[in-house]
């Protein structure tokens, strides 16, 4: 069953029906296509899928789409600052080689942000 939800994504009101049994994950990346948010185990384990929901860490594979109503969700699309530039984090991993493959920085980046 569809519900519709309203909140902000990378400071932009958004307004979605979306099925009740859907994860955050799923709704990211399926229906608003920010495909940079990656899902490794979907489990909650590896962190991959990290966004930040009303200032906290979440991991959107465990997180029910529901529950984003009236919140504020920041994926790693939102943290580019101007004319999409990197930002001072996703720089810094740039710069240091922080990156293997990759699947997985855009967790790690979302984490730093926290700190
Ligand atoms: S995909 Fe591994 S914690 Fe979400």
């Amino acid at each position: 069953m569809k519900r519709e939800i309203s909140f902000i994504v990378n400071s932009q009101q958004m307004k979605l029906e979306v099925e009740g049994h859907l994860r955050l994950i799923d709704l990211i990346r399926d229906q608003l296509g920010l495909t940079g948010t990656k899902e490794g185990c979907g489990e909650g384990e590896c962190g991959a899928c990290t966004v930040i929901v009303d200032g906290k860490s979440v991991n959107a594979c465990l997180y029910p789409a529901l529950e984003i109503e009236g919140k504020t969700l920041i994926t790693i699309e939102g943290l580019l600052e101007e004319d999409n530039k990197p930002s001072f984090i996703q720089k810094a991993f740039i710069d240091n080689g922080a990156v293997q493959c990759g699947f997985c920085s855009p967790g790690m980046i979302m984490s730093t942000k926290l700190y």
